[in-house]
């Protein structure tokens, strides 16, 4: 079937299949055709492995992802113009610089301010090489990811419709660009609602099997996500496993198969470090640990306490006793023994929704603070020293919900990175006391909104952060709406995030993508596309489809934006077509 392009379509730049969109770009219009023989040449002395691995997983999507080009016919009309077209023999990688070649994953785990994640790219038009250059491997992996979207397929033949390609310099805008998965826990966390006057949040922990955990990586990639925020434990469960405290996951796991061991935690740890990201572990406290009354009972208040939602924000109820001398030990050694086993320079210590009430009413802690002379602010602030001085014994940074900063009154080192998630409306007030953050507010980001309640007995009941957030609400959102230009500079990036009270292995992928990259181009890309124009959904639309398609062909299960009669025909389908 022939098809012409109305030209009131072809305007619409649905054409660049890129995702994130590079912050420069310039693309032509030219046929390219990828030689059957392409090879990827890497032209770095002692290539380190995942790098060499990287550029074979590139070879294999170049092969494999099979896409045709989003357009009536699925370009059947490229025939004759793939007849004619020159055809690009090989990629070449070089670095710039002549600093020692570290290794991607090395390169992954540095402090975000070190990390150097640009690249450029050139694919000429005419048969000649292209050519990838970074200073870093983790910029050669930004570029494959790049260059590996350009390509469409027609009766085997590979080829891109925009040559030449220059991209200058794509630099990500924000250094920290997130998904969280609170799996196996992704373990979920929070989620507020509202019962009988009092905030409430809900969480559950799930085990995700690693196979899952490694394809939400590589989609994570696929968009230049870097981290990994590890949501590894919650109130319902505690699936990871610490050979200092074997008890924690024997007696705290959904069951002995639902645990995550310090090989599958290495497994995981390598494996996003060789895709460019590092994992930020988090393990919430003092509240949203309820599970380790099932192993050390002594340090947990209000253990499964009645009704719960007088107690905890989510059932069980149960918090850590943070007044207790040999509770705060506790605490410290667990973290110590959680953070060592991973490389990144960050770790969580949560510190969302501590219940008060849950206190007043533990003998324990009464006494606790009693003999120490203390309020339970002064108590929080002793328990989140320790906890927090632990992890700087071992070089590493705290990362706190934004409540430790807005609603306690702790001396907090100025390193401290704080996520903000309540509201969107309160990043201000982190950045007012000159803390740097990261946004992940639920009124743009978080994943799990709108899918109804899941607490029983409350027919009524709707998610607490009802309603479902769009991509296209997402996509909105403008990391320095509510910053002064003096602090913008506090602003480390974003995440969106997924907790898992109603999620498993079943709808991991369909609840993630692709909305979980709107937030993946907004922290890399910035403000403006490359034109100058400000991010905008009707441009963006397209090009999310191309994610998608792609990702379906990798074998994440992304789910469709729009029927695909108004895929194939980019702009029909808008509300004033
Ligand atoms: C960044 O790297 C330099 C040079 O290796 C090092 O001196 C500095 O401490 C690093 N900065 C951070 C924040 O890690
Ligand atoms: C590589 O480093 C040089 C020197 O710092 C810098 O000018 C250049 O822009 C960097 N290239 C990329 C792609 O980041
Ligand atoms: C805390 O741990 C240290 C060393 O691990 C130990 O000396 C001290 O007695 C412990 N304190 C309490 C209250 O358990
Ligand atoms: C906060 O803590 C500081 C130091 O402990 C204290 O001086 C100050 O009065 C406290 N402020 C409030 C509002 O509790
Ligand atoms: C923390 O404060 C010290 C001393 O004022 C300063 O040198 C450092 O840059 C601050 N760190 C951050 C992350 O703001
Ligand atoms: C900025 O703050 C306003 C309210 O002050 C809020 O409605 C909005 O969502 C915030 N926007 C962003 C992008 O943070």
């Amino acid at each position: 079937m022939r098809w012409r392009i109305p030209v009131s379509l072809a305007l619409v730049p649905h054409a660049l299949a890129l995702w994130p969109i590079p912050r420069t770009l310039k693309a032509g219009t030219g046929f390219l055709v990828l030689s059957p023989q392409f090879s990827i040449n890497v032209n770095v002395a002692d290539p380190p492995q995942d790098l060499l691995d990287a550029v074979s997983e590139t070879e294999g999507f170049l092969k494999t992802d099979k896409l045709q080009r989003l357009v009536l016919g699925r370009g059947s009309s490229d025939a004759g113009a793939l007849t004619t077209a020159a055809v690009l023999p090989s990629l070449t990688l070089t670095l710039q610089n002549t600093l020692p070649v570290l290794p991607i994953s090395a390169e992954a785990v540095k402090d975000v301010a070190n990390r150097s994640e640009g690249y450029t790219l050139s694919i000429p038009g005419d048969g000649k090489a292209a050519v990838l250059s970074a200073n870093s491997t983790l910029g050669l992996f930004r570029g494959l990811t790049t260059f590996s979207q350009f390509w469409y397929d027609l009766n085997g033949v590979t080829y891109t419709n925009v040559a030449p390609v220059s991209i200058v310099k794509d630099i990500p805008a924000y250094v920290w660009r997130s998904f969280t998965p609170t799996e196996e826990g992704w373990c979920s966390q929070s989620y507020s609602r509202t019962v009988d006057s009092c905030l409430t949040l809900l969480a559950i922990c799930k085990s995700f099997p690693v196979a899952d955990v490694k394809r939400t990586l590589d989609a994570m990639s696929w968009v230049k996500i870097n981290m990994f925020h590890w949501h590894i434990v919650d109130s319902q469960s505690f699936p990871l496993s610490l050979p200092e405290f074997p008890e924690l996951a024997q007696k705290g796991a959904y069951s002995s198969s639902e645990v995550y061991s310090p090989a599958d935690v290495q497994e995981i740890v390598s494996y996003a470090a060789a895709h460019g990201i590092d994992v930020l572990m988090e393990i919430d406290s003092p509240g949203h640990t309820a599970i380790i009354a099932e192993s050390h009972p002594e340090y947990i208040a209000c253990s499964q306490a009645s009704p719960w939602s007088t107690f905890a924000n989510e059932p069980p109820a149960g918090q850590l006793r943070l007044a207790s001398p040999a509770t705060v030990n506790f605490t410290a050694a667990l973290f110590t023994a959680a953070a060592r086993v991973l490389p990144s320079k960050y770790f969580s210590t949560g510190g969302d929704e501590l219940n008060t009430q849950c206190y007043a009413q533990d003998a324990q802690t009464q006494a606790d603070l009693k003999k120490a002379g203390k309020n339970l602010e002064q108590a929080l602030n002793t328990f989140t020293q320790a906890t927090h001085g632990a992890l700087a014994n071992l070089g590493k940074t705290a990362v706190v919900w934004e409540e430790m900063v807005l609603e306690h009154n702790l001396t907090l080192s100025n390193n401290t990175v704080v996520m903000v998630w309540i509201s969107s409306e309160n990043a201000a007030a982190v950045a007012a006391k000159n803390f740097r953050l990261v946004h992940a507010p639920s009124d743009y980001f978080y994943l799990d909104c709108g899918a109804g309640e899941w607490i029983g007995k409350d027919p009524e009941g709707n998610s607490w952060c009802d309603p479902f957030k769009t991509w296209q609400k997402s996509y909105t959102f403008n990391p320095l709406a509510n910053i002064s230009a003096a602090q913008a500079h506090l602003v480390l990036g974003g995440q969106q995030l997924l907790w898992t009270e109603q999620s498993d292995p079943q709808n991991l992928d369909s609840i993630a993508w692709p909305r979980a990259a709107t937030s993946a181009e907004i922290f890399w890309t910035g403000a403006t596309r490359p034109d100058g124009a400000p991010l905008e959904g009707t441009e963006a639309l397209p090009r999310l489809h191309e994610l998608r398609y792609r990702m379906v062909q990798r074998g994440v299960r992304a789910i469709p934006l729009q029927p695909q009669w108004c895929v194939l025909r980019p702009g029909l389908c808008n509300i004033d077509s």
